[in-house]
């Protein structure tokens, strides 16, 4: 399931963010890619060690645990640190699936990646083309979101990034390990969830809501892996 998350950044964090990013130091993106990746990839990033995309990862991770649907959608139990890519005159990244599992170069802990996250940075406007496409069981996605917004996607997906033929695309992107390993438990209770907040709406002081709830944590006590 691909979801949505709006607003996870301010437009004043976002501002801060491009001032921060236009003044460092970036590299060739092909630094995290894997054997095939690298084939396909051309792009710039920041390097994992740079303190920059640190301060900013961290901000970002802060973030996106006080968003409640990225919580909700994602029952993170592991996060990769954020990192940063940059693609602009005609960069592009061709079809690949991420690595499955990573390890990041400051805690030096392998992450299983079940969800990978682009949080984009610039606005649509700023440049042409970039469009994140990703493929499922229901055809091909095009993403493009405003600035601030992240799209979470299973990482067993095959994407791409169309070229960016005008302007510069930046974004954050990272992966994360779920408490639920498989996608279709997942999303069973994110729809759980979703229906139980519209219905303690719907209905206040429900105790058919209360049920549910019991539900829903006995699904995840099933399931959880931490
Ligand atoms: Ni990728």
């Amino acid at each position: 399931m691909l979801i949505e998350v709006p607003n996870v950044l301010s437009r004043d964090q976002v501002v801060h963010f491009r001032k921060a990013l236009d003044k460092t130091e970036w590299v060739d993106g092909k630094v995290t890619a894997g054997f095939q990746s690298a084939q396909v990839k051309n792009n710039m990033q920041l390097s994992e060690n740079n303190l920059v995309a640190k301060d900013l990862g961290q901000q970002i991770l802060d973030a996106v645990e006080n968003s409640p649907l990225f919580v909700a959608a994602a029952l993170p139990a592991k996060i990769f640190p954020p990192l940063f890519n940059r693609y602009q005159g005609g960069q592009a990244f061709g079809n690949h699936v991420d690595n499955s599992v990573r390890r990041a170069a400051s805690t030096r802990k392998y992450v299983r990646t079940d969800l990978s996250v682009t949080l984009f940075l610039s606005e649509p406007e700023e440049y042409e083309g970039g469009e994140l496409i990703i493929d499922d069981t229901y055809g091909e996605h095009s993403i493009k979101l405003p600035a601030g917004h992240l799209i979470l996607y299973p990482s067993t997906s095959l994407h791409r990034l169309r070229p960016v033929t005008s302007g510069a695309r930046v974004s954050s992107f990272f992966w994360l390990q779920s408490m639920i390993r498989r996608d279709a438990h997942r999303s069973l209770l994110l729809n759980l969830d979703i229906a139980i907040q519209k219905l303690h709406q719907e209905v206040p002081g429900s105790t058919t809501a209360v049920d549910l709830t019991g539900i829903y944590q006995n699904l995840l006590r099933e399931w959880v892996e931490v």
